[in-house]
């Protein structure tokens, strides 16, 4: 269906999806993270070793969609998988164990119900499945598993023993379908360091033993450190910085999409938009869906449509992502937040200390910890800070004048 002539471009077209987590019309620029994604399925279904990625990047940039994406080639290659997040909450932290354990119960249940007949080597591996949920609180596993639970087998209540045991337990039947377990975690630098260190340690003995045992994960600047200070074998880990779109995949990012519902951008729109959006995929998508909204046109966005797109995409940013973000902050953590904002990009913290007129460092450590913890910035390297918000610091710095 064409435009109508004389009217907007038709809304219920809009290719564009700003959201936390939704799939973008286009997975622009992140050829080499899938094709990684897929060296490790066929890698698995070859049995050979491999090593799955570990995504880390600021907000926003779509760390979470390509863990999805690789997850979804996992689930074709018929693997067992399981998705948890990490959660800041201390009390939500307490469930990971029953949260995997209820994952793992499904995935086994999608695995046993493609399959015909249960082999002697599955339903031992489904015994031990079985036997981690009931110690993890899970009820009702033996009949939705239709096996007994392997009792004395992942169930002691230590974390790092039973999730090896339970690994060890199923490595035979996964080698037998020549599939892998996959566990994907998002948020992982939220998750509880009792679990991390135990998926960390189980995916340190796969990694000896050739288990196909693999820990997918994304999260925020600091995960590669955060992993390392919870296991010293981290370094085995395969982190994979996600950035920016490059000019030309951004472009790409914008265009694409209308051009498959033929509307098109006149360049200058286009040059503007991908400026402003700076490449971060989710302004991207929340600039291109405001541009779709505006435009009166309806199969052409011109340079005055990218500006009044990009105005009031701000705005909706300001109320989404970033009001909420600087409401979390204790009033001492916005005043760092704000002196932070007066540099653009990365901050040193000596600047700071002068700034705030403070005497040391350490002065600004109780603000700097609780704003760490937050995910609201991170210290890309000793004696720096930067916020995990793209363009946070032009918020606050609007905040400031208004
Ligand atoms: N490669 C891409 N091309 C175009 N748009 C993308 C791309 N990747 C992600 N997006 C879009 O960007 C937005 C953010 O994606 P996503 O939620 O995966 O980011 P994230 O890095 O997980 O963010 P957060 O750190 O807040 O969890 C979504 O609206 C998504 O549709
Ligand atoms: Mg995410």
């Amino acid at each position: 269906m064409q435009p109508e002539k004389g009217g907007r471009a038709d809304q219920t077209r809009n290719p564009y999806t700003p959201g936390a987590g939704k799939p973008p019309p286009a997975l622009v620029g992140r050829e080499s993270e899938l094709a990684a994604g897929r060296t490790v399925v066929d890698r698995t279904a070859q049995g050979r070793s491999a090593t799955a990625p570990i995504f880390y990047g600021l907000r926003g940039v779509g760390k979470t969609v390509l863990l999805k994406a690789l997850h979804t080639q996992a689930d074709a290659a018929g693997w067992l998988t399981v998705e948890i997040e990490g959660k800041q909450e201390a009390s939500e932290q307490q469930h990971t164990r029953r949260r995997l354990a209820r994952g793992l119960v499904s995935a086994a249940r999608r695995t046993v119900g493609r399959s015909t007949a249960l082999t002697d080597t599955w339903r031992r591996a489904l015994g031990t499945i079985s036997s981690f949920s009931a110690a993890a609180g899970a009820t009702g596993v033996e009949v939705s598993l239709g096996v007994d639970p392997s009792r004395g087998r992942g169930d002691t209540g230590d974390a790092e023993m039973d999730l090896e045991e339970l690994v060890h337990d199923m490595v035979p039947a996964l080698q037998e379908s020549r599939t892998g377990l996959g566990i994907f975690v998002d948020e992982i630098q939220d998750l509880a360091p009792s679990a991390l260190s135990a998926l960390i340690s189980v995916q340190h003995r796969a990694g000896q033993n050739g288990w196909p045992f693999h820990l997918y994960g994304a999260g925020l600047p600091n995960v590669p450190a955060r992993l390392a200070d919870v296991r010293s074998s981290a370094e085995r880990f395969h982190f994979v910085q996600i950035g920016a779109l490059s000019a030309a995949d951004a472009r790409a990012a914008f265009a694409d999409p209308a051009a498959e519902e033929g509307v098109t951008y006149e360049p200058a729109a286009l040059d503007r938009l991908v400026a402003a959006s700076g490449g971060y995929p989710y302004f991207v998508q929340v600039f291109g869906d405001q541009a779709w909204r505006l435009a009166p046109g309806p199969d052409e966005i011109v340079l005055s449509d990218a500006a009044v797109a990009i105005a009031e995409a701000t705005s909706v940013l300001d109320d989404s992502l970033f009001h909420s973000r600087w409401n979390r902050a204790t009033p001492a953590q916005k005043t760092l937040m704000r002196a932070m904002a007066e540099d653009s990009g990365r901050s040193q913290i000596a600047d700071l200390v002068t700034r705030l007129g403070k005497r040391k460092p350490s002065d600004l450590s109780v603000s700097r910890d609780g704003l760490i913890k937050k995910g609201l910035i991170y210290a890309p390297d000793r004696g720096l800070l930067q916020f995990t918000v793209p363009h946070m610091d032009d918020y606050i710095r609007r905040q400031h004048e208004s």
